[in-house]
């Protein structure tokens, strides 16, 4: 259904979440080296529960080695603490492509300048961030919801 795009992950949890967020949307899990762990760590396995098997799964070298191999009009949107657009205020279609950063340190300043338009946020009072796996989940099934209207 939709692309959801970790890049270097860093805590094997929160990919184990994430996957089972992507199990249950039909959505495919891209993961963008480096990873801070093994896909064979008991952690992120545990978190996919049984269900990590039957993740679709890709594994890039590079966010570049991802896009390449897209179509030329796939659709990017980089999600980010720093951005005022609340993702609630964009409009997904199927097969976009949903980007996220590493736990510790956010998307790179590069990408997301390069990539201004398409920077959508989360609002939130309180706290410098959210955790990754809520963040994933808050913005996926905004976009599965409006693929139901
Ligand atoms: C734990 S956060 C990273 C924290 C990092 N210090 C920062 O400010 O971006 C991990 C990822 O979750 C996503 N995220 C977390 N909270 C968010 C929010 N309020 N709006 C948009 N993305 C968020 C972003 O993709 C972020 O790179």
């Amino acid at each position: 259904m939709f692309n959801v795009v970790l890049l270097r992950p860093e805590i094997p949890p929160n990919t184990g979440n994430v996957g089972r967020l992507c199990l249950a949307t039909q959505s495919t899990l891209h993961l963008v080296k480096p990873l801070g762990f093994s896909l064979e760590n008991r952690q992120l396995k545990r978190a996919g529960l049984d269900y990590w098997d039957e993740v679709s799964l890709r594994l890039w070298d590079s966010f570049d080695a991802l896009q390449r191999a897209q179509a030329p009009d796939a659709n990017y949107f980089f999600l980010t603490t720093k951005s005022q657009l609340p993702y609630y205020e964009t409009t997904f279609q199927l097969d976009d492509f949903l980007v996220f950063g590493p736990e510790t340190k956010g998307l790179p300043e590069n990408l997301l300048a390069a990539n201004k338009d398409r920077c959508i946020g989360i609002p939130m009072h309180g706290t410098r961030s959210l955790n990754l796996a809520t963040a994933v989940a808050i913005v996926l099934f905004e976009a599965v919801r409006q693929q139901q209207c």
